[in-house]
């Protein structure tokens, strides 16, 4: 099983930025968090990250017909990104949204999503550990 870990844009700053909303790690720490999790699951994951709407369309259009499953924290995209969530329908992958802060607690316009309608599921609010707990659960899945 190949799962794309997908991170929009900011999301490089971590560890940096508003860290009592986004926690202290950073992104590569999380990434290697999760790759170690994949390993002991199984798993293979390929992570991406880009600020640039174009490339994140760029990497799903060239990866998503070898993948199985998609875990993606949009950043901001993920409140106004219809080109992003176009993408992810073609992909016609099951799609896990993940936000490290719960957005439904924040400014009322983070509180939509234009993916989660088209998405399997989301987890906001859980920190980095919302990517472990959508990692495990597209693997169990899997084993099903
Ligand atoms: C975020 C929430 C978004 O509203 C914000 O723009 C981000 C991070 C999160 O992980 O909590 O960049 O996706």
């Amino acid at each position: 099983m190949k799962i794309l870990f997908i991170h929009g844009p900011n999301l490089n700053m971590l560890g940096n930025r508003e860290t009592a909303l986004y926690g202290d790690k950073t992104l590569a720490e999380i990434d290697s968090m999760v790759t170690k999790r994949a390993q002991e699951l199984g798993v293979e994951v390929l992570t991406f990250q880009s600020n640039s709407e174009g490339a994140l369309i760029d990497f799903l259009q060239a990866e998503c017909p070898k993948a199985d499953a998609i875990i993606i924290n949009p950043g901001a995209l993920t409140h106004y990104s219809y080109s992003l969530r176009d993408a992810l329908v073609d992909s016609a992958l099951p799609v896990i949204e993940v936000h490290l802060s719960n957005i439904y607690a924040r400014e009322e316009w983070r509180h939509k999503s234009v993916i989660a309608p088209i998405a399997t599921g989301q987890i906001s609010g859980l920190g980095w550990q919302g990517y472990v707990a959508a990692l495990e659960i597209l693997a169990a899945e899997k084993a099903e």
